[in-house]
């Protein structure tokens, strides 16, 4: 009975020790807790934030911080506090930080705690080029959409940036998106054009427009983008007439021309017309150095191009007479494919010893001042002849130099035709005029003159009466018209009254006349 009973208290003694045990272990789990979910905290925080308050159920209960990552946190009381200013951008691994915290208490198990943290990246960098200013080159003649170069801002909230370009509205050049600031070629360059171009690249790391409130950075950079002259233009002969020819530019000489005597060597370069023969590079800035060639019409060898300058000097006389024709290559020293040919015109003149001269120094000839344009001075009154002047030139067998013109000088009333006809170009109000004939040999430039003497004379043969008589004439006329009519009035009067008054008279006027006829009546039958 009484070993049951030990054994009973045995069992009691277990369990109630079991009991405490477990009470104790209950004890223990209540101390202190926190909560399970990590806790997040904004980046740049200030210090003393509380992360999380450490429930503790009883008191005398000593908290310590076992693990402290980056030494941030701190214990005020039961608060988990930050002791720092917390940058999310340069913490190894901000975005989960794991405190722990260890509760004691006499009598109790100590129980460690777990809490999480997670710090929350915010906008608290701008964005920065590493450069204020850039400087790009690029090509003339760059395809369009060929970037130039991509210049690209960091921002160390490594969010997504927003670029944009000003001028925003830019014929050159764009950027390729708005989060990829490469810069294409937006447009055909020529260095003609363009030989430089400058804007302002802006990056914004908040989508622009910016909304109020919105925490949002920007930063700017300087481009200048310089275009490069290439070597895609010849050397173009001077002077020249510039074309295009879809986007290229070219420019066409129209050639050179000369004159050279027969049989005589000129010293000297030729002179050429409408000036030396001289090119530059089509590439203006390159200015690439050009040397020249005859490359055709100098097989005699009569000419030679001093290939430095362009200039054409004679080697020895020319002994045909005639045109010749030199083809001439100016080409790029450094890439003889860049190459432009133009011609010259050599003329090669009988030399003259004689200049056109006029048959006479001094002509005289005249017009009627009825004459108007187009009509033609004349020689002869009675044969009413076109006056016509020649100009010889004893260097010609026959006199006749077919490359004689002639001019007028010192007359606006006429003109000369090329056979000599001297035309009048309007009326003529004077009584005479005169005038300087010159006839020109173009081919030596040698001249002559001689004068002209115009009279201008009423015109004849009068028919129509009102071409034939002056007003003053007409008047005269019709005075004494006026003055016989009424001298015939007067007359008529004075004979009307005169028979009027003597009226019996006129009875036996009539009478006589009846019986006049009545005799003449029977006359006629006495004869029968
Ligand atoms: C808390 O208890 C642990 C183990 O129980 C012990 O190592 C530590 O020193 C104690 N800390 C304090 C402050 O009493
Ligand atoms: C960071 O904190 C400082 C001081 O509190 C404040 O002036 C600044 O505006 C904060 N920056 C951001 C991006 O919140
Ligand atoms: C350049 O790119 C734009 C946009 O991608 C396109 O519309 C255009 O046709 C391209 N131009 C050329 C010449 O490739
Ligand atoms: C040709 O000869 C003429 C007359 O002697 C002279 O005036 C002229 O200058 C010469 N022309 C040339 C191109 O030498
Ligand atoms: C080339 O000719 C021009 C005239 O046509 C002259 O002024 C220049 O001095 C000449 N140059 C040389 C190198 O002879
Ligand atoms: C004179 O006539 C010539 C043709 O013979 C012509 O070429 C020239 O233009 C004329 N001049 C005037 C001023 O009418």
């Amino acid at each position: 009975m009484e070993r049951k009973y030990k054994r009973k208290s045995v069992n009691t003694v277990f369990s109630c020790m079991l009991a405490f045990l477990l009470h104790k272990l209950c004890l223990s789990e209540k101390i202190c807790s926190v909560p399970s979910e990590p806790v997040t905290i904004k980046e740049n925080n200030t210090i003393d934030t509380v992360v999380v308050r450490i429930d503790t159920k009883t008191k005398d209960v000593t908290l310590t911080l076992t693990e402290n990552p980056e030494g941030a946190f701190g214990l005020r009381g039961f608060d988990l506090i930050l002791k720092k200013r917390l940058d999310f951008e340069t913490m190894l691994n901000p975005e989960e930080l794991t405190v722990h915290i260890r509760c004691n208490k006499t009598g109790f198990r100590s129980i460690a705690l777990t809490v999480r943290v997670h710090i929350e990246n915010i906008n608290d960098n701008p964005p920065s080029f590493s450069q204020s200013e850039y400087s790009l080159d690029v090509n003339e003649l760059t395809p369009v959409n060929t970037s130039v170069g991509l210049i690209e801002a960091k921002d160390a909230d490594s969010g997504v940036l927003y670029y944009t370009m000003e001028p925003s509205v830019n014929a050159h050049f764009r950027l390729e998106s708005m989060h990829k600031p490469s810069i294409l070629v937006n447009k055909f360059l020529d260095y003609d054009v363009i030989q430089h171009f400058s804007f302002t690249l802006f990056v914004q790391d908040t989508p622009p427009p910016s909304l109020p409130g919105q925490l949002s950075y920007t930063a700017t950079a300087t481009i200048t983008v310089h275009i490069k002259d290439i070597d895609n233009r010849p050397p173009w002969f001077q002077p020249c007439m510039r074309t295009t020819l879809g986007t290229a530019k070219i420019c066409l000489s129209v050639g050179y021309k000369g004159k050279v005597n027969l049989t005589e060597r000129q010293d000297g370069p030729l002179q050429l017309q409408p000036g030396p023969v001289y090119a530059r590079d089509g590439d203006k800035s390159r200015n690439e150095e050009i040397s020249y060639k005859i490359v055709r019409g100098n097989e005699d060898s009569i000419f030679q191009i001093d290939e430095n300058t362009g200039n054409i000097t004679m080697l020895k006389p020319a002994d045909i007479p005639g045109p010749i024709f030199l083809t001439i290559v100016a080409s790029q020293v450094a890439n003889r494919d860049q190459f432009a040919s133009t011609s010259v015109n050599i003329e090669v003149v009988k030399k003259s010893r004689n200049p056109p001269k006029f048959e006479r120094e001094r002509y005289d000839a005249f017009v009627y001042s009825n004459n108007g344009p187009e009509n033609m001075v004349l020689r002869d009154k009675t044969s009413n002849r076109p006056f016509r002047v020649r100009a010889r030139d004893d260097d010609f067998a026959n006199g006749i130099n077919p490359d004689i013109r002639y001019e007028v000088q010192y007359s606006s009333y006429v003109n000369i035709t090329m056979d000599g006809f001297v035309l009048l170009k309007k009326a003529v109000r004077t009584d005479s005029f005169a005038l300087q004939l010159r006839a020109v040999d173009v081919s030596t430039g040698e001249s002559g003159t001689a004068t002209l003497s115009v009279l201008v004379l009423p015109p004849v043969g009068v028919q129509s009466p009102s071409e034939g008589y002056r007003a003053g004439d007409m008047a005269l006329l019709g005075f004494v018209m006026a003055a016989l009519l009424v001298l015939c009035l007067i007359v008529i009067g004075y004979l009307i009254s005169r028979l009027k008054k003597a009226n019996p008279d006129t009875l036996k006027l009539s009478e006589v006349s009846i019986f006049s006829a009545k005799l003449l009546f029977r006359t006629v039958p006495a004869t029968d």
